[in-house]
């Protein structure tokens, strides 16, 4: 049942019913192992910045994690491991449920304990390229008294809370679903990760 070509399946079909679900086969513990090591060491080496908001990048106070853009150019071992899943995923989800998502784009990030995300919503304004929203968690044996869960909010009114584990992906349209970050209390890492569709207007 899980061979190469329908690993997905299952989350393609939580996509299709539900719009959100959680993975945990992307990759192996050693190559999550591996990303967890180098975030937190890019951070310490203060190679993240503190995050912007908006086509117009203004600084905000709802917005407390630093991040570091992947530069498909340019990337580390780990991240390609990441990055050549990622793509598996996509292409796999355009099989199944025919999204047209054409490529991705994905940062490090980091919440120091206290900071947070407000509830938002991840498409940019004036520009819908962003279809799906895939956070990839770093942080090993997290506890959910170390807080941090991002909460999402569902169409009927209740929201879930998924801990940051160390492995998991989640997966939600971006235009669907408002989510918060909630304050934690060690480092948060993740991987926040956007699969897009081509936009038919000229950038802005
Ligand atoms: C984001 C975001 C969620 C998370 O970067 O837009 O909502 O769990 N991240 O880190
Ligand atoms: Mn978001």
């Amino acid at each position: 049942m899980n061979s190469r070509s329908d690993e997905f399946s299952n989350a393609a079909s939580a996509l299709a019913a539900d719009g959100w679900c959680v993975l945990s086969n992307l990759l192996e513990p050693a190559q999550t192992r591996a990303l967890t090591d180098e975030c937190a060491a890019m951070h310490e080496a203060g190679q993240l910045q503190p995050a912007r908001i908006g086509a117009d990048r203004v600084a905000s106070a709802l917005r407390g994690d630093s991040t570091h853009w992947f530069d498909s150019g340019a990337m580390t071992v780990a991240q390609r491991a990441f990055s050549d899943r990622i793509d598996a995923l996509r292409i796999a989800l355009n099989r199944e449920l025919m999204l047209g998502l054409v490529d991705c784009e994905s940062h490090y990030a980091v919440y120091r304990p206290g900071a947070g995300y407000a509830r938002h919503l991840d498409c940019l304004r004036d520009n819908d390229a962003r279809v799906l929203s895939a956070v990839f968690y770093l942080n090993q044996a997290w506890l959910e008294s170390d807080g941090g869960a991002l909460r999402l909010y569902l169409a009927d009114g209740s929201s879930r809370d998924i801990l940051p584990q160390a492995g998991n992906l989640l997966l939600f349209l971006s235009a669907q679903f408002e989510h918060e970050v909630l304050p934690a209390t060690r480092n948060r890492m993740s991987i926040a990760c956007w699969m897009r569709q081509r936009v038919l207007v000229a950038d802005r």
